[in-house]
């Protein structure tokens, strides 16, 4: 099977007001100068889409959410919709990362409807998954990944829709990856799965890592099979630092 377009992602998580929009034009800027071989999004604070978009428009960059409702619109105060998201100019929005079903108890059904609505509005949903340390331990990790991908993955799904972003948990914001080993023989299954439960569509989905993914680790990561490309936080945050990254592209 051809090797995928591979995405390079930023999830700026709650970080970045206006003075961070030079991060993006640098990040832009940088881009810019590598070959147009992979694609690049930048998931800012639901507050920055719209400037970035508007920012980031005759660039490469492409700008997404970190979240959304189930819904569209509606008494849901504080909470911004995926429709909100695409009229503001993204493209993408992530759903179900680890720190949303820690920090709000998220569970895999509700990042699933949130999946919907994302789809639903025109965006493509990065759907987080991942084992925390004590699963690992217990040697949980392959049960937990399949037990996301079944109940956050929408029968909707299709390989222009959805990205796949496995984030163990134990690897985010610690500087501690898993081996190489233990990324491709994750990967794998997760490729399996999808292609079993949605043929070409499976197959054709983007495959994304996450988790202290740096410049000096990003070639490794990224040679990996069914490694289609890296969802990054800190290091998305410098524009050095992210375009170190992007050179692994
Ligand atoms: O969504 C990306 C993130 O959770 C990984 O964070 O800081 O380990 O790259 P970091």
């Amino acid at each position: 099977t051809p090797a995928l377009r591979p995405l390079l992602a930023g999830n700026w998580k709650m970080n970045g007001t206006a003075s961070a929009l030079a991060t993006l034009d640098a990040i832009a800027e940088g881009i810019t100068r590598l070959p147009d071989v992979f694609d690049t999004l930048l998931c800012t604070p639901a507050t920055l889409v719209h400037r970035a978009a508007s920012a980031a428009k005759a660039s490469r960059i492409q700008i997404g959410g970190q979240d959304c409702h189930t819904g569209q619109a509606g008494a849901h105060t504080g909470d911004v919709s995926a429709d909100m998201l695409a009229d503001c100019g993204a493209h993408f929005v992530i759903v179900g990362h680890s720190e949303r079903r820690a920090d709000h108890a998220e569970t895999d059904g509700l990042v699933c409807r949130k999946a919907q609505a994302a789809i639903a509005s025109g965006l493509t949903a990065i759907i987080c998954i991942g084992e925390t340390g004590g699963e690992k331990a217990e040697g949980k990790t392959l049960a937990v990944v399949e037990r996301q991908l079944l109940k956050s993955v929408p029968d909707s799904a299709t390989a222009q829709n959805v990205v796949i972003a496995y984030e163990p948990v134990w690897a985010i914001g610690t500087g501690l990856t898993p081996t190489v080993e233990d990324v491709a023989s994750v990967h794998r299954f997760i490729r399996d799965h999808l292609a079993a439960r949605f043929g070409a569509e499976g197959a054709g989905m983007r495959l994304l890592y996450g988790g202290s993914v740096k410049g000096a680790n990003a070639h490794e990561l990224m040679a990996i099979d069914h490694v289609d490309g890296a969802l990054v936080g800190g290091a998305s945050l410098k524009a050095d630092d992210f375009l170190a990254i992007a050179r692994a592209f």
